[in-house]
This record gives structure tokens, C-alpha cells and sequence, in this order.
């Protein structure tokens, strides 16, 4: 699935907002695993037809010709075509009982080595997205010990 609202909830912990209508939902819930795989712009067109059908009714890896590639600690695979894959086991379950948060913890991260600033995707509503573009620093803002993180 297409997973717009994401977010991080610590320094190995990644909350995804999955509506309960998704298959993946249940996928999720079940098998408490999952795969978090970061596309870049050159598939961007792939990840909204992703995110506006159900793997109820085909499988995703062959209708959009993606490469399934078996992860080391999950049964879920990764996506060959995409930058990073973050390899995740659900964390906590009390949220998800409430509202369609998971919150993962990621055990294992695949990332390319090049390039080394990634397009990435990031959706803002109503069918629009931003791409990451230029790298700004402040680094001479910040106190040291915040740059330890
Ligand atoms: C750009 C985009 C962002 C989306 N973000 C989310 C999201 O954050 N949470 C969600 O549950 N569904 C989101 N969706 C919808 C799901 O991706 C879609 O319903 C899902 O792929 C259904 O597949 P499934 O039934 O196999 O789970 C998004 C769709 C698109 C196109």
C-alpha cells in the first residue's frame, strides 16, 4: 500500500496511519510484521497507482512489475525498485486498538549508497506532492550535543 501519513515516534520506532477499509490493515494486524520502503520521484507514478487500488483484487508486485526481495527478519518483502526498505515488527498494540496507528520498530534498514540525496516523495494532500530538493545547513545554530542524534 501507499502510506502518506507516516511519522517517526522515536529513534527506532515509525507510526503508520492505516485505515481499517485497506487490506493491508489486516495484513498488518495478523502477521504484526511489515516493510517500509522508501521510493524516490522516478516511481512516483507507480506509487499512486499503488495507493488507489487493493491487493484484494491483484497481486501489486506483478501488476506494476516490481522486484519482491526477501527481507532477513520479516516474512514481508521488500521493494527492489526503491531506495531504503526498513524491515519492522509492530511495537505496540494498545493505540491500534483505539485508532489505525501501528507503531513499528525497525530491526533492520537496506539503504542504496548512492544517490546520496535521495528524490524522495512526500505527499501533501489532494493528489499534490513535494520532492526533496536542496540541503540548507545550520549546523553552526545548534548546540553540540543536539547534533549527537
Ligand atoms: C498518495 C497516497 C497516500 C496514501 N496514504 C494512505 C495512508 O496514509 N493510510 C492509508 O491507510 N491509506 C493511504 N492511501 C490509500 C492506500 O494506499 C490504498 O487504499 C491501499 O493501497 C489499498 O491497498 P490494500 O487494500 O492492498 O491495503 C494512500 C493512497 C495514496 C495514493
Amino acid at each position: 500500500m501507499t502510506c502518506g501519513w507516516h511519522m517517526m515516534l522515536g529513534y527506532d520506532l515509525v507510526g503508520t496511519y492505516i485505515w481499517q477499509a485497506n487490506r493491508s490493515f489486516e495484513l498488518a494486524r495478523r502477521s504484526r510484521e511489515c516493510v517500509v520502503n522508501l521510493p524516490t520521484e522516478r516511481l512516483l507514478d507507480t506509487v499512486v497507482r499503488i495507493g488507489n487500488c487493493s491487493s484484494a483484487e491483484a497481486d501489486k508486485f506483478e501488476r506494476f512489475g516490481l522486484t519482491a526481495v526477501p527481507a532477513r527478519d520479516v516474512q514481508a518483502p521488500m521493494i527492489g525498485e526503491c531506495h531504503a526498505s526498513f524491515e519492522c515488527r509492530l511495537h505496540e498494540t494498545r493505540i491500534t486498538a483505539d485508532y489505525p496507528l501501528f507503531v513499528w520498530r525497525v530491526l533492520r534498514v537496506h539503504a542504496a549508497s548512492s544517490p546520496r540525496d535521495p528524490r524522495t516523495v512526500h505527499y501533501r494532500g489532494e493528489g499534490r506532492f513535494m520532492v526533496a530538493g536542496k540541503e540548507v545547513s545550520r549546523r553552526r545554530l545548534f548546540r553540540p550535543d543536539m547534533l549527537e542524534q
